[in-house]
């Protein structure tokens, strides 16, 4: 039996390592080519200290020079002495460049395309060989077809039977959107760059929020898929706002989690003041403080930059500091 490690890295990459649970995981992670920083290999001076997430693990021995009990009780752990007892999240304090670590390369091929509404595409990819690896939330880079550009987008599913899905704004003329929208067939390949991204869903301990923007529904699609599986006992709201109608998508599939996850509700918003919707007016407008539990909260935020920096500014003016707050802002891509 082996236990799946993800190692982060500083600037956003991850790379998956298989671990047995007698074995270290600086052992398992030089096994597969990876080098954390690392120097007496003794629990002695502290080089390979890290912060491990979630998880079980066992830390081995160490002096307190190398780690303090007080930093093994907040989740540090040396990497030269720790075995995993279970799956487990790792914080390298060090980019992968450092650590010679790239972002994985891998084929893919389209394998749908559905034009979810005028303003949307869902499509999936099937990628050959071992199950993708990610955490939910994180994000690949795709290689556009007959260019030599790529562009980011989030996985909005977990990988089931060698397939990933994705959610894509379609942007009239933009790169990505017009090959997705005129010329994408099932089995054009590509090339996927990743996992990459810190947006992702930390071991829940507290109720969540999960505020969404546009296609920025989709890392969280990936995290509900993740928490049906796992399973939660905490209250888990999720306020999903659009700008017109026709960018409200995937509403079945949040309809269906919510009957399979103990605790999820979720609510849309529709910004464009034509719409007949019921509730009208941006994400902030539809926060009632229940939902923000005095600050004892998880707060996930995901969508366009405007909309990600006018949900910080609003919590900042309410006063509100959530436990923990990530976020990620689908920003337009500089053309590379
Ligand atoms: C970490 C990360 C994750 C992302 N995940 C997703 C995702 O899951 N789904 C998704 O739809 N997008 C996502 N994006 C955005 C995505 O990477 C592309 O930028 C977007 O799809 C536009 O690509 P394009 O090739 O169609 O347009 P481009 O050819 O890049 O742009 C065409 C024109 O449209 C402008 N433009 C680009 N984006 C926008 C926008 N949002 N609003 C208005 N104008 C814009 C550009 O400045 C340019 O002038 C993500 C971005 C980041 C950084
Ligand atoms: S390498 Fe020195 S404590 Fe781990």
């Amino acid at each position: 039996m082996t236990h799946r490690i993800a190692l982060n890295f500083e600037d956003g990459v991850t790379r998956f390592i298989e671990a047995r649970p007698d074995e270290l995981v600086a052992d398992a992670a030089y096994r597969l080519g990876l080098n954390i920083p690392m120097d007496c290999r003794d629990g002695a001076c502290g080089t390979c200290k890290c912060h491990c997430e979630s998880g079980r693990y066992t830390l081995g021995s160490f002096i307190d020079d190398a780690m303090t009990d007080e930093e093994a009780e907040q989740g540090y752990v040396l990497t030269c002495q720790m075995k995993a007892q279970s799956d487990c999240v790792i914080n390298i304090p060090a980019s992968s460049s450092l650590c010679k670590v790239k972002p994985s390369s891998l084929p893919a091929t389209v394998a749908e395309i559905r034009q979810l509404s005028l303003s949307t595409i869902g499509f999936s990819l099937a990628v050959a060989g071992e199950p993708l690896s990610y955490l939910p939330g994180q994000y690949v880079n795709v290689s556009v077809p007959g260019t030599t550009q790529t562009r980011s987008y989030s996985f909005s599913s977990m990988s089931r039977d060698g397939a990933v899905e994705f959610l894509v704004r379609n942007i009239p003329g933009g790169l990505m959107s017009s090959y997705l929208a005129k010329r994408a067939a099932p089995g054009d390949g590509l090339t996927i760059t990743g996992p990459v991204g810190s947006f992702y869903l930390r071991e829940v301990k507290r109720p969540l929020l999960f505020l969404a923007g546009g296609t920025g529904l989709a890392p969280f699609l990936a995290m509900l898929d993740e928490l049906k599986n796992i399973g939660s006992d905490q209250p888990i709201h999720m306020i999903y706002g659009v700008t017109s109608d026709a960018d409200l998508v995937e509403t079945d599939k949040l309809t269906a989690f919510a009957a399979q996850i103990a605790g999820f509700t979720y609510s849309t918003i529709v910004a464009d003041p034509a719409s007949g919707h019921d509730r009208k007016g941006y994400v902030t407008n539809h926060m009632p403080d229940a939902v923000l539990h005095g600050g004892d909260v998880d707060l996930y935020l995901c969508g366009p930059p405007p909309m990600v920096d006018a949900v910080r500014t609003h919590l900042a003016e309410r006063g509100v500091v959530p436990k923990s707050f990530h976020f990620e802002k689908f920003s337009p891509s500089e053309g590379k």
